[in-house]
């Protein structure tokens, strides 16, 4: 049976934290410049269907360190679901290539790419989740605090798709989670009750800023407007404006408490140039671990560990 990797929802803690070691031993192989070709002469296909600069070439560099090759499909190639439907373009992009990674809008698609492909599909984003984003960022957590349980985590800003995964995390690492949005802008209620029923985590939902930052360990937060969105960008800039992540907001937080942003930011909107260029800020750190982890979900995924 082949795997995927579309949601962490999909995995257990006990393969999340192998995943974990084998970006480990990929990133040290990285930092010495050690080959590491496990996926050697192995092709993946990465489709888009919205922009990319950290998911196109952390995948592309990532493949080709692992002695592979990734295809870049660009949002004007494919028309996935338009130009074709998504199971034909399943079935022939696996009768090609060894792995496929898309980003696509509509989550429905992935699950449908997913399950007609007859190869391992890797979830790059859609407008509901971004898991590899948060598997980065939790190994990015782990790096800087030396564990990754019973840290508090407050996600500030828009309910959107890494909000979700970061609940979809919290059902199986036990943290406390803090998704403080305006009214209107909180994460899916479905995934929400989910998290909450694993009994594993403190997961609340609140709305006020200096409430939520208390004693955080990591203050989070993402664009306002998502890709997608951008027409509404005007309008949730007038009601986000309260939950900037800015000096002030920061007086309210543990000192040591580190900042983190998925990029690409809006340097103003919801993050300061003060906040994400300071001593608390681990955004470059976080940037720079989409790579070795993805890395680790391909030869997961391709059973090259
Ligand atoms: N964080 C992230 O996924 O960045 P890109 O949209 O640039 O890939
Ligand atoms: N929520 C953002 C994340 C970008 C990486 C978006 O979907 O545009």
């Amino acid at each position: 049976m082949k795997r995927d990797f579309l949601s962490i929802a999909d995995y257990s803690r006990e393969e999340i934290e192998e995943i974990f070691q084998i970006t480990k031993d990929l990133k040290d192989k990285t930092k010495n410049r050690t080959k590491h070709h496990l996926c050697e002469g192995l092709t993946m296909s990465m489709i888009f269907a919205k922009p990319s600069a950290r998911t196109r070439i952390s995948f592309e560099t990532g493949m080709v360190q692992l002695g592979g090759y990734a295809l870049y499909l660009s949002p004007n190639d494919i028309g996935i679901g338009k130009r074709e439907s998504v199971k034909d373009i399943a079935r022939v992009i696996s009768r090609y290539n060894d792995i496929i990674m898309a980003r696509l809008f509509d989550h429905e698609h992935i699950l449908e790419l997913a399950k007609y492909a007859s190869v391992p599909v890797i979830n790059g984003l859609t407008d509901y989740n971004h898991p590899c984003q948060i598997m980065a960022d939790m190994y990015t957590v782990k790096e800087h605090f030396n564990r990754i349980e019973n840290l508090k985590i407050t996600y500030i800003g828009d309910g959107n798709n890494v909000a979700n995964s970061w609940i979809n995390l919290a059902a199986k690492l036990p943290m406390h989670l803090v998704i403080c949005s305006p009214s209107g802008y909180e994460p899916d209620k479905t995934t929400v009750d989910y998290a909450k029923n694993q009994g594993i985590s403190q997961i609340e939902v609140l709305s006020d800023p200096i409430e939520s930052v208390k004693d955080a360990d990591v203050i989070y937060t993402d664009v306002w407007a998502s890709m997608g969105q951008e027409e509404e960008a005007a309008e949730r800039k007038k009601v986000f404006m309260k939950y900037q992540i800015n000096d002030e907001l920061l007086k309210h937080a543990d000192p040591n408490a580190k900042v983190m942003h998925c990029l690409p930011a809006h340097r103003g909107d919801e993050i300061t140039d003060s906040v994400i260029d300071g001593p608390q800020s681990i955004v470059f750190d976080e940037a720079e671990n989409r790579m070795h982890v993805q890395k680790a979900i391909i030869v997961k995924l391709l059973g090259k560990s």
